[in-house]
């Protein structure tokens, strides 16, 4: 099988994770990295050992002609560079937030479509190995058919000394982490018909909303509340962590704090086992719960090139997501519920 040849594009705090899983990777590798800013490219060059980099994309990818693309840039910049890079390559990766509107999402995702190139976004929390292992005793069946879920990511990790640009955004909780959890829900629980939220400014420091709470019904007539802050005083701080129980007709399932996980089947039996994922060699705690999502996410992007199966979730399903973020928004400004 031929080694398949990608380009990233942004150079930033996030993307030495993508570049050190494409690194761990076999069957792939990156060709060339960009970024506007030069000595951000360079840095990644020289770090990673890529012979080639630069700070125009379409000059690189001209130039190189990639079989995918990694867009790990920030959310403004997405469009142009989606549709730019689905004029060169077979796969495009766009990290999350995807869009700001529907509008530029339904562009990108029209953009690939024309070109027959594949869209992903970068969503890697439904490949965290807690929520790999729900996922699969759903599908199981091991609780019959999920009723109820609560997912909660609460802390007081300090997420600005890396992202200080989260300080600025009006709403960092939703868009920040409430896409993710909400297209985990979707993941497990289906998609959502009716929503509403409240949001709140818990750190004075921070321009925004960094808490909210989302009360979904779901097509299934299953209830989900989803929960977040990152103004949470808590000992341990389970940062990064996501806790979860979800119920169903059978039994029961809980992630607790330490990545226990616990299924609940009636009758006093519990079983209980640990679901902490490794720490890749290239990673450090806390992190390492998601470093190694980003190794699974990434995983099957290699395998959709060389023609095993798609990557998931797709931009096309990820219009939902982003669908249901901006509904939040619109529940908690006006107060109102929410039809999708
Ligand atoms: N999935 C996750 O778990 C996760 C975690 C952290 C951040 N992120 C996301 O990753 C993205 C990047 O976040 P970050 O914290 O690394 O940001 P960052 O600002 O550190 O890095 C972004 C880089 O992109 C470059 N860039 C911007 N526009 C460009 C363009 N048009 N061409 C070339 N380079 C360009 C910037 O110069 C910068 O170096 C964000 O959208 C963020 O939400 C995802």
């Amino acid at each position: 099988m031929r080694v398949q040849r990608g380009v990233l594009i942004g150079c930033g705090f996030f993307a030495r994770n993508h570049m050190a899983a494409w690194d761990e990777l076999p069957g792939v590798e990156i060709v060339a990295v960009c970024d506007r800013d030069p000595a951000k490219a360079e840095a990644y060059a020289r770090d990673f050992g890529i012979p080639r980099w630069g700070v125009e994309a379409a000059e690189v990818l001209a130039e190189v002609r990639p079989d995918f693309v990694d867009i790990a840039t920030t959310v403004g910049s997405h469009r142009a560079l989606v549709e730019l890079a689905a004029r060169h390559a077979r796969l495009v990766i766009c990290q999350k937030p995807f869009a700001e509107t529907m509008e530029d999402a339904r562009a990108m995702v029209a953009a690939c479509a024309a070109s027959d190139a594949m869209l992903a976004v970068h969503e890697n929390f439904r490949w965290q190995r807690p929520i790999r292992e729900v996922k699969a005793l759903l599908e199981a069946g091991e609780i019959g058919a999920p009723r109820w879920l609560r997912l909660s990511f609460r802390h007081g990790y300090d997420i600005y000394a890396n992202q200080p640009y989260l300080a600025e955004v009006r709403d960092l909780a939703l868009t920040d982490i409430g896409l993710h959890l909400f297209d985990v829900v979707r993941h497990l629980m289906g998609d959502v018909e009716r929503l509403s939220c409240e949001v709140q400014r818990r750190n004075p420091r921070v321009a925004g909303f960094d808490a909210f709470q989302a009360l979904l019904r779901h097509g299934s007539g299953a209830v989900s509340s989803v929960e977040c802050s990152f103004h949470s005083v808590m000992t341990p701080d389970p940062f990064p962590q996501s806790l979860l129980v979800v119920e169903g007709d059978l039994g029961t399932i809980e992630v607790t704090e330490g990545f226990r996980l616990r299924l609940h089947r009636g009758g006093g039996a519990v079983e209980e086992r640990g679901v902490e994922p490794p720490c890749p060699v290239w990673g450090a705690r806390p992190w390492h719960l998601i470093q190694e999502s980003v190794l699974e996410f990434q995983r099957q992007a290699v395998a959709a090139l060389e023609g095993r199966g798609t990557v998931e979730p797709s931009g096309a399903h990820n219009l939902g997501t982003l669908e249901m973020v901006l509904a939040a928004i619109r529940a908690a400004d006006e107060g109102v519920v929410v039809r999708l």
